[in-house]
C-alpha cells in the first residue's frame, strides 16, 4: 500500500513529532493542507494532549491526524499508550520513537491504527518491519532533536533502508525544501517528515524568538550535545548550549548534565523565549528557512518547488535515459 494511501493524506508530507512545540493547531492545519500532521506528546501531560487533540480534530476539519508517542519520554509511558488507544477513532496513525516499539505495534494496530516507526539504522529498519510496522520514517544525522548514534546521514541511510525493506520509507532529516522532497523520492523514499522548517510557521506555538533565530541563523549553527552521554541531540548553538558543551567536555556524571538538559530547558527557551536558560532543537535544514509563513503557505510552496524540482532532474538526467 501506498504511503498516502495508508495516512489519508495528499501529499505525502509528515510533521514530526515535535516536543513541546508540536501544538494542535499545528497538526491541524498541517493535514488541512494535504498533508499528515502530529500532535507532540513529549512536554505535554495527559489533560494538554487532550486539549490539543481536540484544536487539532477541530482546525483538520476531517483530515487525518496522528499523534508521535516518543516511548522514552514518558515515566508512565503506559498510560499514553492507553490515551492512544482510548482516542483511536479520532486517529489515523501513531509513531513511536526513541524506545523499543515492539511490545506496542500489534496492540495499536489492534485498534485500527496505522502505526510508523522511527529508524536510523537499516538494521532498525529490517526490525521494525519484521515486528509489523506499517511505515519507517528513517531519520538522518542531520536532523533536528534527538538523533540515532550511529550518525548516518539522510543522504546514506535512505537508499539503504529502502533497499532492506519492503514497507514505505518515509525520509527524515535536513529535508527543509520542495528540493529536498525531491531528492527524498529519488532516493527510495515515499515521502518526508519534516520538523524544523514547520516550527518557523504561524500556527506553531513556539516563542517568536525561536522563529526569528531558524530565519537568521544558518546550517553551521547546529551542535549536537549530550554525547558524553551516549545521546546525540541536535540543536541551535548559543552560549547557553556552548555551556553545555564546556560541561561535557570534563565528561560529567548524568545526574550533573541532567539540571543542563532536561526536557523543562527546552520548554523554557521554545515556549518561553528565554534562550540564554534554555536549548532549541535545530535541524541543519536550518539555512533554508527564510520566512516565517501560515502552514498552508507552506505545504503550497513544498508541492510547487518539489514539482518543478522533480521535472527539472528529468531534464537534467536525460542523459541517463
Ligand atoms: C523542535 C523539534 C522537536 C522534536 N521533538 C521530537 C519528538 O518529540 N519526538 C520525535 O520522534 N521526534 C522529534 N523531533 C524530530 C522530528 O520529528 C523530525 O524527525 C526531525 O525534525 C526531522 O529533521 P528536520 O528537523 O531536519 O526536519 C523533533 C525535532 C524538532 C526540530
Amino acid at each position: 500500500m501506498q504511503l498516502t494511501d495508508l495516512l489519508g493524506c495528499r501529499y505525502p508530507i509528515v510533521q514530526g513529532g515535535l516536543a513541546y512545540v508540536g501544538n494542535g493547531l499545528l497538526a491541524g492545519a498541517i493535514s488541512a493542507a494535504g498533508g499528515f500532521g502530529q500532535i507532540g506528546s513529549a512536554g505535554r501531560s495527559l489533560g494538554q494532549l487532550a486539549q490539543e487533540l481536540t484544536v487539532a480534530r477541530r482546525r483538520a476539519n476531517g483530515a487525518p491526524i496522528g499523534v508521535n508517542l516518543p516511548l522514552s519520554e514518558h515515566a508512565d509511558r503506559e498510560a499514553y499508550v492507553r490515551f492512544i488507544e482510548e482516542h483511536a477513532s479520532e486517529l489515523r496513525a501513531v509513531s513511536l520513537s526513541a524506545g523499543n516499539p515492539r511490545p506496542y505495534i500489534e496492540r495499536l494496530q489492534a485498534c485500527g491504527l496505522c502505526v510508523m516507526v522511527l529508524v536510523s539504522t537499516p538494521d532498525q529498519a529490517q526490525k521494525a518491519q519484521s515486528a509489523g510496522a506499517d511505515i519507517l520514517v528513517a531519520e538522518g544525522y542531520e536532523a533536528g532533536g534527538h538523533n540515532g548514534p550511529s550518525e548516518i546521514t539522510t543522504f546514506a541511510l535512505i537508499p539503504q533502508v529502502a533497499r532492506a525493506v519492503s514497507i514505505p520509507v518515509v525520509a527524515a532529516g535536513g529535508i527543509a525544501s520542495g528540493e529536498g522532497i525531491a531528492a527524498a523520492l529519488s532516493l527510495g523514499a515515499q515521502g518526508v517528515q519534516m520538523g524544523t522548517r514547520f516550527v518557523a510557521t504561524i500556527e506553531c506555538e513556539a516563542h517568536d524568538a525561536y522563529k526569528r533565530a531558524l530565519i537568521a541563523r544558518g546550517s553551521a549553527d547546529t551542535r549536537i550535545i549530550e554525547r558524553s552521554v551516549g545521546r546525540v541531540t541536535r540543536v541551535l548553538q548559543s552560549p547557553y548550549v556552548e555551556r553545555i558543551l564546556e560541561l561535557e567536555s570534563h565528561s560529567p556524571d548524568w545526574e550533573t548534565l541532567y539540571p543542563y538538559v532536561r526536557g523543562e530547558r527546552n520548554r523554557l527557551a521554545a515556549i518561553e523565549g528565554v534562550t540564554d536558560e534554555g536549548w532549541l532543537n535545530c535541524g541543519q535544514g536550518v539555512g533554508l528557512i527564510e520566512d516565517v509563513v501560515t502552514v498552508e503557505e507552506l505545504m503550497q510552496r513544498l508541492v510547487k518547488q518539489a514539482t518543478s524540482a522533480l521535472r527539472d532532474a528529468q531534464i537534467r538526467g536525460a542523459a541517463f535515459a
